[in-house]
């Protein structure tokens, strides 16, 4: 079973094991005494069967399991020692099992919130207001439905649920330790790049767009979703002009996995300030990686992206021959862009296709009617990459990958989550059962760089509850916090960074670090062992854990996000600063 399988069938397992207690303590109360038994026979089945569950975490990795072993086990205990030795002889009036039930109910709901709203790391704050909650909740079950407790005992109820209290909410409210959160008002200089070789000028602004015979409202860049292609040669200095017409949250232009100087980097508050409408901003950087990329708003970038502040950027190395097409997928109002094409190739001509993934989440493409080879990911080229066929590719939420293949006599198409969007002629064939091709073991292998690392980060992503803003939100989280008040990472000029990137959560989290490729170390404790990975995206999975690592080679205040950007925009985005 994997660890995702796992984390998911770990929560039914303690909802299980919660309700029955809660339905048991109900019908005892009533006193339903078949109800009460089977009630109380699923949660004494859950809980059991949870032990199971969390041993397996906790070997797939401590933080999968921390809280569950520190908090959630002996809450179970507790319940299975109160509740379940009462009923191995039930009492002739059922009813006087209804407060045992009840707290075996209280502290598995308690263990339940723990893991729901805080997670990891086990903060002893939560579980203190946990047991201060199953206290409190116990002592007026008691009262209620009695035999009423002796007074010694009720005050001792009493006394554990104030001191829990006290203490774990002292201990939630502490400040934590220095949080070093970027706060530029200096934003780094343009730096020398030269003469520009190409110039471009991108309007932003309100548009009505036409997609599939459809009026749709959007935001564009010069009118037209996707934004004009930029095409650049390697050495071609860059200049471009970013106007805000009429976008009243502002806009700026951040380049996708182009590792550009700092100050080009697009990103409000940290690198630049959003463009107002009516202003501009001017971006400069010399070209000299080749690779398909893309650019897009980081403004707001949530509702700018996906209203379709987005265009492809690609960077050829010399003259190309064959053809060459980008497949920059969005979906904009729910309909899918970009509109089906069909092009006429003829046989013996080589044909690279650019396939973007400009979504918040995982898109499935699929090359039918030729084999193929993945020529680059994420801008960078492969290394001896073998022909695939009949085989389908993830492409994570920021991701690219360039598919290249020699154009057979008979037609070829790619399909996207089913769909034709870019053919040579009619094909027929279902894809859908087709494998998915693992980037991790494809292509030659080569010795890993680097040996040691210099500087070593985890990141634990997951959900909890978020009170330090406004209005309390559920907010998506980093080592169990969420932004603005994630403590920045801090490295030195030329040191090899590693980061672990463990996702306890239930959903797909794309990981993207700005101004820096990444090289894949591993996933699930296995090596990478095919050609290396320079990624700037790569989905982590829910119970996947990844190890990347870098050059830290390009100083600045870079973000370092989820690409799923509506989680970005509910907490999940860091910096990595320079020292
Ligand atoms: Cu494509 Cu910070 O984003
Ligand atoms: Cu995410």
């Amino acid at each position: 079973m994997s660890t995702g399988s796992l984390l998911a069938a770990d929560l039914v397992i303690a909802v299980l094991a919660t309700a029955g207690w809660l339905g048991g303590g109900a019908a005892s109360a009533a006193r339903r005494r078949r109800l009460t038994l089977g009630f109380a026979a699923v949660a004494l089945l859950a809980t059991l069967a949870r032990a199971v569950t969390i041993v397996a975490l906790a070997r797939a990795g401590w933080w999968f399991a921390a809280e569950k072993v520190v908090v959630a086990a002996p809450l179970s205990l507790a319940a299975l020692l109160v509740a379940g030795v009462r009923l191995l002889r039930p009492p002739a009036d059922i009813r006087s099992a209804a407060v045992a039930l009840l707290f075996a109910g209280y502290a598995g709901s308690g263990a339940l919130l723990v893991t729901l709203l805080h997670g990891y790391p086990v903060s002893p704050g939560a579980a203190l207001l946990a047991v201060a909650g199953v206290a409190a909740a116990t002592t007026v079950s008691w009262r209620v439905l009695g035999p009423r407790p002796s007074p010694v005992v009720s005050r001792a109820a009493v006394g554990v649920a104030v001191a829990a209290l006290v203490t774990g909410t002292g201990l939630a409210a502490a400040p934590d330790a220095v949080r070093e959160v970027p706060h530029e008002h200096e934003y780094r200089d343009t730096g020398a790049v030269g003469e520009p070789t190409r110039r471009f000028t991108l309007t932003a602004g309100t548009a009505t767009v036409r997609v599939s015979g459809r009026d749709v409202a959007a935001w564009a860049f010069d009118g037209q979703v996707p934004g004009p292609e930029l095409t650049a040669d390697v050495g071609d200095v860059l200049e471009v002009t970013l106007r805000n017409r009429d976008i009243a949250r502002g806009v700026t232009l951040h380049w996708h996995g182009y590792d550009v100087p700092n100050g080009q980097d697009g990103v409000p508050g940290v690198t630049q300030e959003a463009v107002p409408p009516g202003q501009e901003f001017v971006y400069r950087f010399r070209a000299d990686q080749a690779g398909t990329y893309w650019y897009h708003t980081h403004a707001v970038s949530d509702v700018g992206v996906r209203m379709g502040l987005y265009g492809v950027l690609v960077v050829r190395p010399a003259p190309v021959t064959g053809v060459d097409v980008t497949v920059p997928v969005h979906t904009l109002a729910g309909l899918t862009l970009p509109q089906p094409r069909t092009e006429q190739v003829e046989a013996g001509v080589p044909v690279r296709l650019r396939l973007i993934n400009t979504d918040s989440t995982t898109h499935r493409y699929a090359l039918a009617g030729t084999a193929f080879r993945v020529a680059a990911i994420d801008g960078s080229d492969l290394r001896g990459p073998t022909p695939a066929v009949e085989t389908a590719v993830l492409i994570p939420a920021g991701g690219r990958y360039d598919l290249v293949f020699t154009a057979p006599a008979t037609p070829v198409a790619l399909f996207v989550d089913g769909r034709a969007v870019w053919s040579t002629g009619p094909v027929s064939t279902a894809t859908g059962s087709w494998p998915v091709l693992d980037p991790l073991g494809y292509g030659a292998g080569a010795p890993a760089p680097w040996a040691r690392f210099d500087r070593e980060f985890t990141v634990v992503l997951d959900r909890g509850l978020d009170l330090r803003g406004l209005l309390p939100r559920y907010a998506h989280t980093v080592n169990g916090a969420a932004a603005p008040d994630i403590p920045a990472q801090v490295v030195r000029l030329g040191d090899i960074v590693k980061f672990t990137v463990v996702n306890r959560s239930l959903v797909v989290h794309p990981w993207h670090l700005h101004g820096h490729h990444v090289l894949v170390l591993a996933r699930n404790g296995a090596p990478a062992t095919g050609s290396p990975l320079w990624w700037d995206s790569f989905d982590v999975r829910p119970g996947d854990v990844w190890e990347v690592a870098f050059r830290a080679d390009n100083p600045g205040a870079w973000a370092n996000h989820c690409h799923n950007l509506p989680h970005a925009d509910a907490g999940m985005m860091l910096h990595l600063m320079y020292r």
